[in-house]
């Protein structure tokens, strides 16, 4: 019998890599052999058909062995300062280990009409280090495709105490502007799709939205899910960036999400609009919507 092809996945421990190794393990563990990298393989639970590796993002060196054999990986740029140094090397990494494919998170594009393609400013935090990476990795010479997330709906989570305390979620941007929004579980379907078949998506960018929705939608949808009257309010930015780093984010973090909010606030096409058929044309299933993503997370709310 032929061997089956290895896919490591970084950054394991994360909202992406932990949701891309369980999608690979329930739907394609029969087809590729799973390795799920990790920096302290102690740091998640073992999964039957995944094989835990340690895998430090950056670390050259380190990689040699977790990449050994591998024929695609998933590179999930991690939330760093140095994120783009840290996906560059380990693309690198991938490239000496003779990988034959490379996947990797980067931010929203957008394609106009005219046939313009749009990508996040480079004066933006998050706009000059995915442009690194965007203007790095096609030049490796490795076959690669480009995963490009919206704002993920889990981030729906921070909001939870107080929905649960006050009723109430805060945010610094208008009630009516909408956004571009992806279920890390779309993300993570698409992710596997493509790894698991990795010869037909050479070149490629697949833009991952799920939905697009505005801060009062999504008050009308935890209303109607939680059985309660859930209202948003509208604070500054500078209350905003208070209250994320005293949750302990850093400040550079901060920074890029507030001119994220910024871009959104002004209607910028980049994470305003986008299309939500790219899950459908990999694997034939509908996105999540906000309304679903919210009614399956109620229990957490509560
Ligand atoms: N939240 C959003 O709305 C949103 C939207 C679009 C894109 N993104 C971006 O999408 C990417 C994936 O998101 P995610 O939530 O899955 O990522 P994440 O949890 O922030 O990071 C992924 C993994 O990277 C590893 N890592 C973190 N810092 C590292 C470092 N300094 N050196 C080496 N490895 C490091 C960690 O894995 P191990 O400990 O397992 O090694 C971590 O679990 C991130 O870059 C994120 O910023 C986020």
């Amino acid at each position: 019998m032929a061997e089956k092809p290895i896919i490591l996945v970084t950054g394991s421990s994360g909202n992406i890599g932990s949701a891309t190794v369980g999608v690979l393990a329930a739907r394609y563990a029969d087809k590729v052999e799973i390795r799920a990298g990790v920096r302290n393989p102690d740091k998640i639970p073992a999964r039957p058909g995944v094989t835990v590796v340690q895998a430090v993002m950056g670390d050259k060196d380190q990689l040699r062995e977790p990449l050994k054999d591998v024929d695609a990986v998933f590179i999930v740029t991690p939330t760093a300062e140095d994120r783009a140094a840290l996906t560059i090397k380990t693309a690198e990494a991938a490239k000496e280990a003779g990988v034959k494919f490379i996947l990797i998170v980067s931010a929203p594009s957008m394609t106009h009409p005219d046939g313009r393609v749009e990508y996040l400013p480079t004066c933006t935090i998050f706009g000059k280090q995915y442009h690194e990476i965007d203007s790095q990795i096609p030049k490796l010479g490795v076959p690669y495709a480009f995963l490009r997330l919206s704002i993920f709906m889990e981030n729906n989570f921070g909001k939870k105490d107080t929905i649960v305390d006050q009723s109430t979620f805060y945010a610094s941007q208008s009630p009516d502007k909408p956004a571009i929004y992806v279920a890390v579980e779309d993300a993570a379907k698409a992710a596997a799709a493509i790894l698991t078949d990795y010869s037909k998506h050479n070149g490629k960018e697949y833009n991952m939205h799920s939905d697009c929705y505005t801060n009062a939608e999504l008050a009308a949808a935890f209303t109607e899910a939680l059985g309660k009257e859930v209202k948003f309010v509208q604070v500054p930015p500078e209350t905003a960036k208070q209250a994320m780093v005293g949750k302990g984010w850093s400040e550079w973090h901060v920074d890029g999400i507030l001119e994220m909010l910024e871009l959104i606030e002004e209607g910028d096409s980049i994470l305003t609009v986008g299309d939500t058929c790219t899950l459908r044309s990999l694997t034939g299933e509908e996105p999540t919507s906000m309304k679903e993503w919210v009614t399956k997370n109620a229990p957490s709310f509560k």
